[in-house]
C-alpha cells in the first residue's frame, strides 16, 4: 500500500530492554525464531511496508549484537541509544524521526501482520485526530489480586489489550513524552493529556515475546507455518 502524495511515516522500535521476564542473558529481542533474531523479524516487517521512511531503533548502550543483524545494513536504518524506561527509549529516537506521523512499534511483536499496520495508518490518516493504536478485545474474565487472592472482578466489557504499532502525530508523541510520564506505550502519554486515540482491530497473532512461554509458541506457530 503507498500512501496519498507519496506520504512516508518514520517507525521507532523500542529495543532497548533487558527482557528479565524471560530469565535469558540473551536480550529477549536477540532471541532466535525460525533461525532468526526476533528483531530482525521485526525490523524485516517493517522495512517491507513501502510507506516506511526510517526505522529508528533504540538500543541499549554498549550494545554489541544489533551490528550483526543483516537488516542493521539497510540505509533506512538508524540506530540510537536508548534510556532507563521505554519512555526515555522512544523519546530518544523521536529525536531522528522527520515525518508528521510517527509509528512506534515494540521490537519483540515481530508477527504484526502488514494488512494490520495498513488498517492503522489508513483509520489514522482517515480520522485525522492525534493517532491511534492497534488492539485486541479481553475475552477472559479480569481479576484484581490482593495478596494471593481475588479482590474483585472487573467487567470485561469494552476492555482491550493494547498492541503496537501505535500511531500518532510525531509532535503531539514528542510534546507528550516530555515531561519524563511512567507509562507502558505512548498512548497512555496522550490520553494523559485528555486525547482519545483510536481502537483499531488488531490480531492475537500479534503478541510479545516476553516469557519463554511466549517463546515456544512462537517456535511453534513459525515451524507450522502460521508466521513465515
Ligand atoms: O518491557 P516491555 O516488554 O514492555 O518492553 C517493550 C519494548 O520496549 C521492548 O521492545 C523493549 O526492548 C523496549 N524497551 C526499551 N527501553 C527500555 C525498556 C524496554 O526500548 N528501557
Amino acid at each position: 500500500m503507498s500512501l496519498p502524495g507519496g506520504l512516508r511515516i518514520d517507525v521507532v522500535v523500542p529495543a532497548a530492554g533487558q527482557g528479565r521476564r524471560m530469565g535469558s542473558a540473551v536480550p529477549k529481542q536477540y532471541l532466535r525464531v525460525g533461525g532468526h533474531a526476533i528483531l530482525e523479524l521485526t525490523l524485516g516487517r517493517l522495512l517491507g511496508l513501502p510507506f516506511v521512511g526510517r526505522v529508528v531503533v533504540a538500543l541499549a548502550a554498549g550494545d554489541g549484537r544489533f551490528g550483526d543483524l543483516r537488516c542493521a545494513a539497510d540505509p533506512r536504518v538508524v540506530a540510537v541509544t536508548g534510556g532507563a524506561e521505554r519512555a526515555d527509549s522512544v523519546r530518544a529516537a523521536l529525536g531522528e524521526v522527520s515525518t508528521e506521523w510517527v509509528l512506534v512499534h515494540d521490537a519483540a511483536r515481530p508477527f504484526v501482520r502488514p494488512g494490520d499496520i495498513e488498517a492503522l495508518v489508513e483509520a489514522c490518516l482517515g480520522d485525522g485526530g492525534v493517532g491511534g493504536i492497534l488492539a485486541v478485545p479481553i475475552h477472559d474474565t479480569v481479576k484484581e489480586g490482593e495478596g494471593g487472592r481475588i479482590a474483585r472482578t472487573r467487567p470485561r466489557d469494552g476492555l482491550f489489550r493494547a498492541q503496537t504499532p501505535q500511531m500518532f502525530r510525531a509532535a503531539a508523541l514528542r510534546e507528550a513524552l516530555s515531561g519524563g510520564v511512567a507509562v507502558t506505550d505512548e498512548a497512555s502519554a496522550l490520553e494523559a493529556r485528555g486525547e482519545r486515540p483510536l481502537l483499531v482491530m488488531g490480531s492475537e497473532l500479534n503478541f510479545k515475546v516476553t516469557t519463554s512461554d511466549d517463546l515456544r509458541l512462537a517456535q511453534a506457530l513459525w515451524d507450522a507455518g502460521m508466521l513465515s
